[in-house]
Parts: C-alpha cells; sequence; structure tokens
C-alpha cells in the first residue's frame, strides 16, 4: 500500500517515519523495503507548502497513493493569534483541497485535530459529539479544517489528540528536561488538565488503523478522539517526567493560568474520551503513565531517525 505522508519535519511525521509497518526506518522519500507492506512517501515543506492551497491540485497529480496522512499543520498556538490567515490556510484550506482530491481519486485521507476545538469548560472527558467551541484561533482554524474535510470526503478519518510530546521535535517533555538542567527551579501551570500524548504512541496506533485499510474493507470513517488515557495536569505531568528522568532535586511550584497569561487562551480542561476509538476501531492508546515510561525509555537511547 502506497502512503503519502504530507509532513516530513514535525512530531507525528517523525514518528510515522519511524515506526511505519516493518520498515527500515530510513528517513527520506520512499521508504519501501522488500518486506515492507507500506510505502511511505514524505512531502516536506520543500513539496508541498501548505500555505499555498492552490497550489495543492497541481502537486498531488505528480503522485500515486492509496491512503494520504496529513501530519502537517500550523501548531505555533500563540502565534496563530496574529497570524489567523496564515494559520486559516494551513489548517483548513489547504487539507479542503488535499481532502476534494482524496475524494476524486476514492482513497481516504487521514487528518489530525486538537483538543483546542473544545472550549475547555467540560467537567467529564470530551466525546466526539461534544458541542465545540475554540477560544484560540489555532482551535477555530484546526475545527474549520475538520468541517471543510467532513464536507469535502467521505473516507476520512480524523483523530483528535492532545498535549503531543516525545523525544524527537519541540515540546513541553524536551523542554521541561532541558530547562531541569539550567535552572534550580520551575513553576508550572497546575490549573489545566489534559492527556499528555506519546507521538510514539500516536503514530504506532495511526499505523495500526492505516494497516487495515489494505484490506479492501468498508471502515468506519468519522472523527474519533486519540490520545494517551488518563488525565493530569501539566504542573503534575512535569512532576512526572522530571523525577523518572532522574531530575528529583529540582523545586517544582504550581501556577495557575491567570498567573501565566499567553496571548492564545487554553482550554482548562480538555481530556478526550477515547472509548470510540477502540470500540469503533479495535484501537486502545496507552495511559498517559504507560507512554511517558516509554519515552523515557527511548529518549536514553539514540534514535535511527536522522533528518
Ligand atoms: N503538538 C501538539 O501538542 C498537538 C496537540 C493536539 C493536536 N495536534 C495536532 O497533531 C498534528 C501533528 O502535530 P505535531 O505535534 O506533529 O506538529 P509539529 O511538530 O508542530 O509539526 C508541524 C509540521 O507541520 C509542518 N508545517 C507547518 N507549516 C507548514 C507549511 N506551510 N507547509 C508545509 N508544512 C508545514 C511543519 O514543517 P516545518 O518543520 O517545515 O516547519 C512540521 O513538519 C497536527 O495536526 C496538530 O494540529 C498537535
Amino acid at each position: 500500500m502506497k502512503v503519502l505522508m504530507v509532513g516530513e519535519t514535525g512530531q507525528l511525521a517523525r514518528f510515522m517515519q519511524i515506526t511505519q509497518p516493518q520498515s527500515n526506518n530510513r528517513p527520506n522519500g520512499s521508504t519501501q523495503n522488500k518486506d515492507s507492506k507500506v510505502e511511505l512517501v514524505c512531502l516536506g515543506r520543500e513539496q508541498m507548502d501548505l500555505s499555498q492551497p492552490e497550489r495543492i491540485n497541481d502537486i498531488l497529480a505528480g503522485y500515486t497513493f492509496d491512503a494520504l496522512v496529513n501530519a502537517a499543520a500550523y501548531t505555533a498556538v500563540d502565534k496563530a493569534e496574529s497570524e489567523p490567515d496564515l494559520a486559516q490556510m494551513i489548517n483548513a484550506d489547504s487539507p479542503a483541497e488535499l481532502a476534494k482530491v482524496c475524494a476524486e481519486r476514492d482513497v481516504p485521507i487521514i487528518h489530525y485535530s486538537t483538543d483546542y476545538v473544545f472550549s475547555g469548560d467540560a467537567s467529564r472527558p470530551y466525546k466526539e459529539e461534544d458541542a465545540t467551541g475554540p477560544n484560540s484561533v489555532y482551535g477555530q482554524t484546526k475545527l474549520a479544517g475538520e468541517r471543510a474535510i467532513r464536507g469535502a470526503a467521505e473516507k476520512y478519518f480524523i483523530f483528535r489528540t492532545a498535549w503531543v510530546y516525545g523525544e524527537l521535535g519541540q515540546n513541553f517533555f524536551l523542554t521541561m528536561r532541558r530547562l531541569a538542567k539550567q535552572r534550580d527551579s520551575l513553576s508550572i501551570v497546575n490549573d489545566q488538565m489534559g492527556g499528555p500524548t506519546y507521538a510514539r504512541s500516536l503514530a504506532e496506533c495511526s499505523w495500526q488503523i492505516i494497516d487495515q485499510l489494505d484490506q479492501n474493507v468498508e471502515r468506519p470513517w468519522g472523527t474519533y478522539h486519540m490520545s494517551c488515557a488518563g488525565e493530569i495536569s501539566w504542573f503534575e505531568f512535569a512532576k512526572a517526567l522530571l523525577t523518572q528522568s532522574g531530575f528529583s532535586n529540582i523545586q517544582l511550584s504550581p501556577l495557575t493560568t491567570a498567573q501565566y497569561p499567553t496571548p492564545a487562551k487554553r482550554p482548562a480542561y480538555s481530556v478526550l474520551d477515547n472509548s470510540n476509538l477502540a470500540k469503533a476501531l479495535g484501537v486502545e492508546m496507552p495511559d498517559w503513565q504507560q507512554a511517558l515510561a516509554s519515552c523515557i525509555q527511548h529518549a536514553s537511547t539514540p534514535t535511527t531517525l536522522v533528518l
């Protein structure tokens, strides 16, 4: 099966490459080997710039594929507040074009969205059908992307995830570990609850689902939540990850959101209920504790993926 992936250098894109079924972990371009069921071709920003939705049709004309994965997005949550048009093009207008081409060719599109489509006012994990109400430009543009895909294609999976981290890329996990080496104390927000999601788990789970596409059977297309199970605050997550990473001496202090103002408003509670993923697609994400332990273990061993 030929899988075309938009995105090459982001967290999810990298872990998709590392975890592709029976892969040789080769970094760029076609990564098929003779035993692999999947041929993964990655389109980095140089091959496809999502800020130019008008070019997408022509670019895709140069590729054949059985499924398309969009692992790229405008993810600079605070910067998006001052670049709404660019965020809209990358997160909504271009995904709409990708979905149109997929629909024309009758191939599925796999796209990722975010807990930020919700307001964060809930007191129990969000289900897929719960009312959305983003309170940031990033969340609004990601929601617009979801709607565009649902409007353009029938064969789609939209996976909403949250708080993505890993031993590669730019994320909370790596930032905390870097700061712990530089400082004696850290203050971290303690009144935002979510489900920290290891990008490797997200990628592995995605591949399980993509692998089933090869079987030529009808799939329960739709929007699903795909985050690591459980819930925790950023402060408690930082405490867990630093303690388990051997930085037990650092002094951690809890902050309120009001004490740490940011340009984009964050949802106070954005835990996602993943139960539909297991019920409809037979795939379960690990809980955040298991995933964190796995990330820490992987962080201590060098990765073979060089980009
Ligand atoms: N990170 C999170 O905490 C989080 C939470 C919830 C949902 N999500 C969703 O999960 C998905 C994967 O996120 P991630 O964490 O892997 O993101 P990421 O690490 O920030 O990577 C974003 C990727 O998008 C690419 N990109 C940005 N602008 C582009 C453009 N104009 N044209 C082409 N490529 C462009 C980047 O390429 P360059 O390297 O060239 O910039 C990068 O490869 C996204 O849909 C995101 O919205 C993420």
